[in-house]
């Protein structure tokens, strides 16, 4: 039997304070939410999206992550079901990108391999000229875990920050429907 499906669970995942709520709040509410708290444990999400040649409406279950240590235990009970990772780090910190194969080796030892978009979030903060983490280096990475794409994005502008999940879809859709 042929079950199509127009639900896709997603977690977005990286280090404290990268902006992975921020960035979530922009895509839902399209705007700059300067408050956010640390997350606990976890928050979710949902959101419909509209990809080219499926009529259906999909709908997306995004599970937002706590980053901090302590959470590595509850995060590993959320990873199970998922069909599409996002990896966020942040721009203005190289330790946050360095961090980045850690949370592939703890997402890939409980689910394995999932569709995933890397993410360079805080774009608005870095000077091109003054770039410690190399775009370059960037993509390599994306190219090394088999990212569909590496997008970087600012939570406060709002650039770059629907990419993430037009694409991450476009590929869950392309591996998981039949
Ligand atoms: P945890 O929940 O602790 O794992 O952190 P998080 O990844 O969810 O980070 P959060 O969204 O809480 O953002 C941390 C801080 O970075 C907040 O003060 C945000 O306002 C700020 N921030 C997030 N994204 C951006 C961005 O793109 N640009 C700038 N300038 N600040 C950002
Ligand atoms: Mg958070």
């Amino acid at each position: 039997m042929n079950i199509k499906t127009n639900f896709f669970k997603i977690c977005i995942v990286g280090d404290f304070g990268v902006g992975k709520s921020t960035l979530l709040h922009h895509y839902l509410e399209r705007r700059f939410v300067s408050d956010v708290q640390s997350t606990i444990g976890s928050n979710f999400f949902v959101k419909h999206i509209k990809i080219p040649n499926v009529s259906n409406l999909i709908t997306l279950q995004i599970w937002d992550l706590a980053g901090q240590d302590h959470f590595k235990w509850v995060r590993q009970a959320f990873y199970k079901g998922a069909k599409g990772m996002v990896f966020v780090f942040d721009l203005a910190r190289e330790e946050t990108f360095n961090h980045l194969s850690s949370w592939l080796e703890e997402v890939e030892g409980t689910i394995g391999y999932v569709p995933r978009i890397l993410v360079g979030n805080k774009v608005d903060l870095v000077n091109p000229s003054e770039r410690v983490i190399l775009q370059q280096d960037c993509i390599d990475f994306a190219h090394q875990i088999k990212a569909r794409s590496y997008e970087e994005t600012s939570a406060k502008s709002g650039i770059g920050v629907d990419n993430i999940f037009y694409n991450l879809t476009l590929e869950m859709n392309k591996k998981y429907r039949r």
